[in-house]
């Protein structure tokens, strides 16, 4: 499909090597979401997979965006091929004429003739997405008492997002996915962006380097276990007896069932959803929950 035309605005695709679009587009985030993306530069810039769509004013400025990526996720058991959407704003002075509606069908082919067999999104406003066939997957945490510790007890390493970056770049190539239900199969870039936009979290590298463990304390003294990245997810038990601690209850982040932990799935009654276009057999039956740390 060719863009409408649109007086005045110029329609871009696939801009982010050009140092002007890029540029262009961190004001945009920053102005509508108040995210500061800058930190990507320090990785080695945006994700070669994306492909933007946008329109820009006459003075190079960004007016509205659409991005999608490569996500592959599990799901089910098999690999899947997934796209992720973000960076999805209009400037205020721009919106109500369509513009929006403009990128959703030009992503959605895009998508397509790429044969992506899913799309994920995150938002706020599901009504703008339910007409393009993307449903809610209620998302989920589990909670119970923390396992007894297992395994011998050594200590865990903490790392450092800037000066473990190799490893953790290692780690995340080639990490299994933390659920065989449902979960990102390979994020690596934007877990990397969350180490420095989620606060408080702690990344540990379990003693067999196996395993670098994101978590965090919360004020009730809770665990809370964001996300596990290497090449073995290990039980919950002996997660805890790796990292040393003997919290009395844990919260986890992720679909549970590598964890190998009883416990209770609650709801997320937040007003970030998330969604997925894909077919009836892709979406999953039971309770399931995507890491914080892919997140986008
Ligand atoms: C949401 C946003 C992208 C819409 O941009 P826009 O260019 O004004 O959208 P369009 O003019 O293409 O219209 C979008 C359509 O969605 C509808 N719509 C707008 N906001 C909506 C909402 N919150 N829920 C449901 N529908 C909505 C409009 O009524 C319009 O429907 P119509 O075509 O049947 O009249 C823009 O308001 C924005 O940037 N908001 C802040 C950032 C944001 O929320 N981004 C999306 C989150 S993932």
């Amino acid at each position: 499909m060719s863009p409408p035309d649109r007086p005045g605005l110029l329609f871009r695709q696939d801009y982010f090597d050009d140092p002007a679009g890029w540029s262009a587009i961190k004001t945009l985030l920053i102005d509508i979401f108040n995210v500061d993306i800058s930190a990507l530069d320090g990785l080695g810039g945006h994700d070669r997979s994306s492909f933007p769509s946008a329109y820009f004013d006459g003075d190079g400025g960004c007016v509205a965006n659409l991005s999608a990526f490569s996500m592959p996720m599990m799901v089910g058991g098999r690999v899947i091929k997934a796209a992720g959407w973000q960076s999805g704003a209009v400037r205020p002075e721009y919106r109500g004429r369509g513009l929006y509606q403009d990128l959703i069908h030009i992503t959605l082919e895009r998508c397509d003739e790429q044969g992506f067999e899913a799309i994920v999104l995150y938002t706020d406003k599901p009504g703008l997405y339910e007409p393009h066939g993307f449903r809610t997957v209620p998302q989920y945490s589990f909670k119970g008492p923390a396992p007894a510790a297992s395994g011998k007890p050594r200590s865990a390493r903490p790392l450092d997002i800037d000066a473990d970056l190799d490893l953790l770049r290692k780690l995340l190539a080639g990490r299994m996915p933390v659920s065989s239900r449902f979960a990102v199969a390979d994020q690596r870039l934007m877990f990397l962006l969350n180490c420095h936009l989620i606060e408080d979290i702690k990344l540990s590298l379990l003693a067999d380097e196996e395993a670098v463990i994101v978590w965090r304390l919360a004020e009730d003294g809770a665990f809370q276990l964001l996300d596990v990245a290497g090449p073995r997810i290990p039980p919950l038990a002996e997660i805890v007896a790796g990292l040393g601690i003997a919290p009395v209850s844990v919260e986890a982040f992720i679909t549970r069932d590598r964890l190998s932990w009883k416990s209770e799935a609650v709801a997320d009654t937040g007003t970030q959803v998330f969604m997925m276009r894909a077919p009836d057999e892709l979406f999953p039956s039971g309770p399931t929950c995507i890491s914080p740390m892919a997140e986008f």
